[in-house]
């Protein structure tokens, strides 16, 4: 496949700013997004020069495949602003390399790093207004790539149209987050795309999901499809579990998203002495723990999510409270990663990247 020689953009600036009207002290995320998009088509195996123009409606034909096959994938990404008005990223390469596997997996074109970066930082500095300071602030980054060919026969589409929108974000969830244990629907199978951000994984979570909220909770840990006995991803987040002092999580597989918070993490707890095992979670283990009182802690990681605690959980009718724990880890492990990602702390693993 070959590209134009570089990835220079074509930029259309909006002629006026949506900015004053936006009250940053009570976003709800995902609603309002920043003035500019990135847009790059694909087309004839060639991804087309970039373009950065005012954020827009698109128009598509009825036809076009991801209407019907949802040939779609995206990536969740933050940009943050330090106290001197600087902007970084968080492990951007670790966003790219992740669109391109889930592409892959969808018969999607790879979409190249440069055009990836350059757009994106490019966008970022256009747009760098709406990026407020504070621990708490960060914009929240959605590339995503859709199949735009009109055409309805069950195959790849032949083309494609990659684009980064951009909503300024607080808390994903507010306060603490109780969770259904799931016994019957599942998210993702063994060779299935449940490793992918592919558009699909998230639509179908939304009904049984939609079930467990008429019960009170706001997510779902997914278990494994074949037995419903191992706990793997809320869907939304990567899930650990505190026993005692040591963490668990489930290992990544072709059911589990590679978390780039997950990961983050896990080198988090080696740097602060606490071990973690990566192994597959029984249920039955993790309801022994609560009764027993060595389960001190449960909580999410992702990006939206950055690290939310899960206050209770419910499996097979049974309803398991975990108390409040002082010293915890989910405490810890997210002043330690927002201090990083907003140039707080020291950046010893090299996550950090400024957007010049
Ligand atoms: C993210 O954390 O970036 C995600 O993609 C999860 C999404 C459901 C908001």
């Amino acid at each position: 496949m070959t590209n134009p020689s570089n990835s220079e953009i074509d930029i259309v600036k909006s002629s006026k700013s949506k900015i004053k009207d936006v009250d940053f002290n009570n976003l709800v995320f995902g609603r309002i997004f920043t003035d500019h998009m990135f847009v790059c088509d694909f087309i004839d195996g060639v991804w087309q020069q970039p373009k950065i123009m005012p954020y827009q409606a698109m128009s598509f034909e009825p036809s076009a495949r991801v209407f019907h096959y949802g040939q779609a994938v995206f990536e969740g990404m933050k940009a943050y602003k330090d106290e001197n008005g600087k902007i970084w990223l968080f492990r951007p390469d670790e966003n790219h390399k992740r669109i391109n596997k889930s592409a892959a997996r969808l018969a999607m074109p790879e979409f190249p790093r440069d055009y990836f970066l350059n757009g994106l930082e490019t966008l970022l500095k256009m747009d760098k207004e709406w990026i407020k300071s504070g621990i708490g602030n960060s914009l929240y980054i959605r590339p995503f790539v859709i199949a735009t060919e009109p055409a309805i026969s069950a195959s790849p589409a032949n083309s494609y149209r990659f684009i980064i929108i951009c909503s300024p974000a607080k808390a994903y969830y507010s306060g603490k987050v109780r969770v259904l244990f799931a016994e019957k629907y599942s998210r993702s199978a063994n060779g299935g795309v449940g490793f992918a951000k592919a558009a699909g994984n998230y639509a179908a979570q939304f009904y049984p999901t939609a079930l467990a909220q008429e019960k009170g909770y706001q997510q779902i840990i997914w278990t494994d499809a074949s037995s419903h006995e191992f706990l793997e991803e809320a869907g939304t987040m990567n899930i650990f579990f505190r026993i005692n002092d040591s963490l668990v999580t489930a290992p990544i597989s072709d059911r589990i998203l590679d978390g780039i918070t997950r990961k983050s993490i896990i080198q988090l707890a080696e740097d602060n002495g606490i071990t973690v095992e990566v192994k597959r979670v029984p249920v039955t283990e993790i309801k022994e723990a609560a009764r027993n009182g060595s389960l001190k802690e449960i909580f999410g990681a992702g990006t939206a999510a950055v690290i939310s605690p899960i206050s209770a959980f419910e499996h097979a009718e049974e309803v398991f409270e975990i108390p409040d724990n002082e010293d915890s880890y989910a405490s810890l492990f997210k002043k330690q990663l927002l201090e990083i990602q907003h140039n707080v702390s020291q950046d010893k693993h090299h996550w950090r990247h400024e957007v010049k």
